[in-house]
C-alpha cells in the first residue's frame, strides 16, 4: 500500500473505509474535558460496545420477573445461554462449532486443558514454550510440570537470538526438529504480548504433529486480532481471554478450543463437572459422567449468564464485521504507523521490536524508546493518548481496526515528535 504522511492522507482512508461506522458502536474513553483521548490499549482492555448494556438487562430483567423460572423461560433461556454464543466463536477463530465453548477464565482453561493434552512419559516428557511467554503460562507450564513430578529440566525454552528482538519461525522448528521425540507439549503463544509477534501457529502444528507432539496454543493477544483456522491447521487445543481484542469486558469469560478428533477419544484424562455431562442425562443426577461428545465436555460448572451476555454482545458486532476484513483493515493501520513513525524519522529514537513483516504481527507494535522510556510513557497518557508499559522497557501501541481510526494514528506520531522533542 502506498501511505503518504499528509494528514489528508489518513482523513480519505478513514472516509473510505467500509469498517467506519463501527466506531459509533463503542464507547470512546474521554479526558476531563470530553475530548475522545487515542485509545490504543485493546490488546490490554477492549472498549465497551454500546450495546452491551441492553443485552445485559435483558437477563436481569427476567431474573427479575422470573427468578428460576428463566432457566428456561427467559427471552434467551439461561440453560443453553452459552450456545448462543458457538456460532461467532467458531467463526472468530476458524473452527467447527462443536470444537469451541466459553468457559471460565484463560489461566483456569490452561490447566484443564494442559490435564487432558499434558501427559508426559519418561522418554517424552517435556513442555516446549516460548521463553518469553506471559508470566501465568509459566508459571501454569512449570506447576504442571512439578504436578507430575518433574522439574524444571523438562522444560524445554526458546528465546530471541542474540541481536534478534523476536524468535524466528526457523528456529522454533529446528527445535522441534532436534527435540520433538521428547517433547510432550508444545506450548505458544498466538500472539506474544510483549513483542506483539505472530507465531505461524500452522507450521509450528505440522512440525510437532509430526514429531509425535501435542499442540495447543494461549491466543489472549491472537483471538479477536487475527484470522486464523485452528481446525484447518490441526491445532489440538487453544485457550484465549475475551477481554482483550474481543471486548467481552473486564475479566470477561474466556475461550476454548478442542480439536474433534480429540472429542470421543475416551482415553484423555478429564477433570469434570456435571455442566459436561450429556445434556439428556445430567438433570437425572446419576452419579457416572458421561460427556457430551463435543467441546462442552470440559465445562465444569453452570456459566455466569451476564458474564456471557456482555460477551455476546461483542461477538455479535465481530459477526457482522467478519474477522478477515479486520485483520485487512488491521494492516493497513498498523503498517501506516509503521510507515509513520519511519518517515519521521523516529526510528532514531526508538527500536520496534515487532516484526516488520505484517503477516508476523497482528495489531501491536512494541516501541522500545532510547533513553527514559517510561518518561514517554507518562507523557503520551498526560497527552490522552492510552497505551500501555510493559516493564522491563517497552510500550506497546495497538490501532484496532474496529474503533480506531488512521487519523488517530497520525494524530499519535505526531504527539510522539513533541513528546520526543
Ligand atoms: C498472553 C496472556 N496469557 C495469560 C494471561 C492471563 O489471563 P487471565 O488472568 O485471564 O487468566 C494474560 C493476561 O493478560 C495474557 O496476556
Amino acid at each position: 500500500m502506498n501511505y503518504s504522511t499528509d494528514k489528508n492522507f489518513a482523513v480519505q482512508q478513514d472516509a473510505n473505509d467500509p469498517l467506519k461506522n463501527y466506531r459509533d458502536k463503542f464507547y470512546i474513553p474521554v479526558n476531563k474535558d470530553k475530548k475522545k483521548q487515542i485509545y490504543f490499549c485493546g490488546n490490554s482492555l477492549g472498549l465497551q460496545p454500546k450495546t452491551v448494556r441492553s443485552y445485559v438487562e435483558q437477563e436481569l430483567k427476567d431474573w427479575e420477573l422470573m427468578g428460576i423460572e428463566g432457566v428456561t423461560e427467559a427471552r434467551n433461556p439461561w440453560l443453553p445461554y452459552h450456545e448462543f454464543l458457538t456460532k461467532q466463536t467458531a467463526h472468530l477463530v476458524g473452527a467447527k462449532e462443536s470444537e469451541v465453548v466459553n468457559m471460565n477464565t484463560l489461566s483456569v482453561n490452561l490447566h484443564l486443558m494442559m490435564v487432558s493434552f499434558y501427559r508426559p512419559t519418561k522418554e517424552r516428557n517435556k513442555i516446549f514454550i516460548e521463553g518469553t511467554a506471559f508470566p501465568s503460562d509459566q508459571y501454569a507450564v512449570k506447576s504442571q510440570l512439578r504436578f507430575h513430578g518433574y522439574d524444571e529440566n523438562s522444560l524445554l525454552e526458546i528465546f530471541p537470538k542474540q541481536g534478534d528482538t523476536y524468535i524466528k519461525t526457523e528456529d522454533i522448528l529446528e527445535v522441534i526438529e532436534r527435540e520433538g521425540d521428547k517433547i510432550a507439549l508444545i506450548m505458544f503463544a498466538g500472539v506474544n504480548y510483549y513483542t506483539g509477534q505472530l507465531f505461524d501457529l500452522k507450521k509450528i502444528t505440522e512440525a510437532g504433529h509430526k514429531k509425535g507432539c501435542l499442540v495447543g496454543f494461549d491466543l489472549a493477544h491472537a483471538a479477536g486480532n487475527i484470522d486464523m483456522q485452528l481446525h484447518d491447521w490441526n491445532v489440538d487445543f487453544a485457550v484465549w481471554c475475551n477481554y482483550k481484542y474481543v471486548n467481552g469486558g473486564p475479566g470477561a469469560i474466556a475461550g476454548c478450543f478442542v480439536h474433534e478428533r480429540h472429542h470421543a477419544n475416551k482415553n484423555i484424562p478429564r477433570f469434570e463437572g456435571w455442566w459436561g455431562n450429556d445434556k439428556h442425562t445430567r438433570f437425572l443426577m446419576k452419579p457416572d459422567f458421561v460427556p457430551i461428545p463435543t467441546v462442552e465436555s470440559w465445562q465444569l460448572s453452570n456459566p455466569p449468564i451476564l458474564q456471557l451476555a456482555s460477551l455476546k454482545a461483542s461477538l455479535d458486532i465481530f459477526e457482522e464485521a467478519g474477522i478477515k476484513n479486520l485483520r485487512e483493515k488491521s494492516k493497513k493501520l498498523t503498517g501506516y504507523l509503521e510507515f509513520l513513525l519511519k518517515e519521521n524519522k523516529l526510528t532514531e529514537k526508538l527500536e520496534i521490536l515487532t516484526p516488520l513483516d505484517s503477516e508476523q504481527r497482528g495489531c501491536q507494535l512494541s516501541l522500545r524508546f532510547f533513553g527514559n522510556g517510561k518518561e514517554v510513557f507518562k507523557k503520551l497518557i498526560a497527552s490522552d493518548v492510552i497505551c500501555d508499559w510493559r516493564e522491563p522497557d517497552v510500550i506497546r501501541i495497538a490501532p484496532t481496526p474496529l474503533y480506531n481510526k488512521f487519523e488517530e494514528v497520525w494524530e499519535f506520531v505526531e504527539i510522539v515528535k513533541g513528546v520526543i522533542e
